[in-house]
C-alpha cells in the first residue's frame, strides 16, 4: 500500500511538472506570438504613419489649391533668369509676356533721345504694347501668381501692363519681382496693384542681373508659401 501511494505521489509529480513545462512552453511561445504581433501591428501603424506622413504634406499642398504661375517679361534676359529660378524652386510653371514687336537693343538705348523707349517713355499713350498673349490656360487654377519685369526709368517695363489689365486677379497671392542695375522695386509693384484693382498684392522684391538661385531660393523661403 505504502508503495502504491509513493508510486501515485510521484505519478503526479511527473504530471504536475509536465504540466508545468507545456504552461512555460506556451507562455513563451505566446509571449514570441504577442510580441510578433505586436511588431507586426507596429509595422501597421508605422506604415499607416508613413502612408498618413507621405499624403500628409499632398493633403495642406491640395488644401492652399497650390499652383503657382510664373509671368515675366524680360528685354535682355535679367529678369527670364529669375523667373526661371523661381520656376526651378517652387515647381510653378512659365509664362513668358512676348510683345508682337519685340525689343531690338536699338530699341531699348535708353541714351538715345530717337530711340523707342525713349519715345514710349515720353510719350505713355504708346505705352499700350500689344503682346502674342496676355491670358494663360487655366488660369483659375493659380493661386499665387508672380510676376517680373525689368525696371525701366523706376516703374515696371510697360509691357506687363497688357498682361495685368487682361486679367482678372481676385483670390490670387500676386507677388511682384524685378530686375534693375540698381533701382529698387519703388512704386512698380504698387503701380502695378492699382492698374489690376484685384488680388492680394505682396511687397515684392528687386534683384541684380547677377542674382543667384540660392538668393532666390532664400527669399521664397521667406515668402512661407
Ligand atoms: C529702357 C531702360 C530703362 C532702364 N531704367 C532703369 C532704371 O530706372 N533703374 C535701373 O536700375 N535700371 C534701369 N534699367 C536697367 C534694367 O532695369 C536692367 O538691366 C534689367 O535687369 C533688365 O532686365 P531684362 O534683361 O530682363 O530686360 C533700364 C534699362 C532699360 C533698357
Amino acid at each position: 500500500m505504502k508503495k502504491f501511494l509513493t508510486l501515485i505521489l510521484s505519478l503526479s509529480l511527473a504530471v504536475g511538472l509536465a504540466a508545468c513545462g507545456s504552461d512555460n512552453s506556451d507562455s513563451t511561445s505566446n509571449s514570441v506570438s504577442t510580441e510578433t504581433q505586436i511588431a507586426a501591428e507596429s509595422e501597421i501603424v508605422s506604415e499607416s504613419d508613413s502612408a498618413a506622413s507621405e499624403e500628409g504634406p499632398e493633403e495642406p499642398e491640395e488644401d492652399e489649391g497650390g499652383k503657382i504661375l510664373v509671368v515675366y517679361y524680360s528685354a535682355t534676359g535679367n529678369t527670364e533668369e529669375i523667373a526661371n529660378y523661381i520656376a526651378a524652386v517652387t515647381g510653378a510653371d512659365v509664362f513668358e509676356l512676348e510683345p508682337v514687336n519685340a525689343y531690338t537693343d536699338e530699341d531699348l538705348n535708353y541714351n538715345d533721345d530717337n530711340s523707342r523707349v525713349v519715345r514710349e517713355h515720353d510719350n505713355p499713350d504708346e505705352q499700350n504694347i500689344e503682346l502674342t498673349a496676355s491670358t494663360v490656360e487655366n488660369w483659375e487654377e493659380y493661386d499665387t501668381v508672380f510676376i517680373g519685369f525689368p525696371i525701366w526709368w523706376h516703374i515696371a517695363a510697360w509691357p506687363v501692363n497688357g498682361f495685368v489689365e487682361a486679367n482678372d486677379f481676385t483670390s490670387k497671392t500676386v507677388i511682384p519681382f524685378c530686375t534693375s542695375a540698381s533701382s529698387d522695386l519703388g512704386e512698380s509693384g504698387s503701380l502695378l496693384e492699382e492698374m489690376a484693382g484685384t488680388g492680394e498684392w505682396l511687397e515684392g522684391q528687386r534683384f541684380s542681373s547677377g542674382a543667384s538661385e540660392s538668393d532666390v531660393r532664400a527669399w521664397i523661403e521667406n515668402l512661407g508659401l
